[in-house]
């Protein structure tokens, strides 16, 4: 069933983050290449129509986008979506965290990979930090939940910092995710050996706080697996698309900057869906077209399942995570 559309508003980012994007940064798109917010709100109508209830905004760097609040609100007032949440970087949410929570947002997903501010910088080629910090503790005072915590963890860069990533949910009613490092964007820093697999962040973990307990899925949630440390407030989750294939409880598709559908973060193709809105199809031809996708989706599934994980030549700054 899919029921889950992750949109990316632009494929800009301010950050430079060493597994995303070469540190010279990428071509961009030309601003008339890019969806415009009417164009979104028309395709997240036509989705809504065929069983989407949940929409991630994602980028690059979504906040980067004018009028994005204006567009969240937008969104917040379609009958039939029901929950909208927004995956970022965090550095303009101390400003702009309120705003966000007043036009509708449910929940944030905030990359944090270190806690140590010249490791942040290292990795995301910005002195930013603090500012994420800030950010995050904004959303926090401004009510916005859940709000989970990203690590991309990589051997000999952060995977020291697991327990202590993990040590915030003591504290805090907040998700810490840790994510296997995947080879996508054209496998950028990637190799197996900086990969840390699911079993030894909960090795590591477990022989640090004791046994972990295991929670239920969540309700319209991701792949995350979801523990909790004894005596926690907030929950532990892991990601692990590199040693667990989860294609078969895939329930997401994604539209990119650039306007094509994706309906697998791994396929090589992608229908570009901003043609169709500028080619002038009606509503009813442009949910036929997605339809037909997500079709696609299932049959693929079965095969997918079986596929060990490669490299994806697309940007994450470009398709949206
Ligand atoms: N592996 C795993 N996650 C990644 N992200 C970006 N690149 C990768 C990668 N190679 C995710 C990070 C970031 C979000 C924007 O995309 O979680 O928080
Ligand atoms: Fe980093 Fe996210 Fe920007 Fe990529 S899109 S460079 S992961 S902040």
């Amino acid at each position: 069933m899919v029921n889950y559309l992750r949109l990316s508003v632009t494929d800009r980012c301010n950050l430079r983050c060493i597994y995303c994007v070469p540190r010279e940064g990428l071509p961009l798109v030309d601003h008339s290449q890019i969806l415009t917010y009417e164009e979104m709100l028309r395709l997240v109508r036509i989705g809504v129509q065929m069983g989407i209830k949940k929409v991630r905004i994602t980028g690059g760097e979504p906040l980067l986008r004018k009028g994005i609040v204006w567009f969240i609100g937008e969104l917040n007032s379609i009958e039939g979506l029901e929950k909208i949440t927004l995956t970022t970087n965090g550095v303009y949410l101390p400003e702009m965290a309120r705003p966000l929570k007043e036009a509708g947002l449910k929940g944030i997903n905030i990359s944090l990979d270190s806690l140590d501010p010249r490791l942040f910088k290292h990795i995301t080629g910005m002195d930013c930090q603090e500012r994420v910090i800030r950010g995050i503790e904004a959303c926090q005072e401004a009510g916005i939940h859940p709000i989970k915590l990203n690590s991309v963890v990589i051997r000999g860069i952060n995977d020291k910092e697991v327990t202590q990533l993990a040590s915030l949910t003591f504290e805090r009613d907040w998700h810490v995710r840790f994510i296997e490092f995947m080879p996508v964007s054209n496998g950028i820093f990637w190799s197996r050996e900086r990969v840390v697999g699911h079993k030894e962040i909960l090795e590591r973990l477990s022989s640090e706080f004791g046994p972990l307990e295991e929670l239920p899925h969540e309700n319209l949630g991701g792949p995350a697996r979801c523990f909790r440390l004894r005596g926690a407030k907030g929950i532990v989750g892991l990601i692990s698309p590199v040693t667990h294939n989860f294609c078969e409880s895939c329930n997401r598709i994604r539209i990119t900057a650039r306007g094509g559908l994706k309906t697998c973060l791994f396929s090589a193709s992608e229908i570009p869906i901003i043609q169709l809105l500028r080619s002038g199809l009606s509503d009813h031809e442009i949910r036929s077209v997605l339809e037909e996708a997500i079709r696609e989706k299932k049959r693929a599934k079965k095969e997918a399942a079986t596929h060990s994980i490669r490299i994806s030549s697309d940007y994450m700054s470009q398709i949206g995570g």
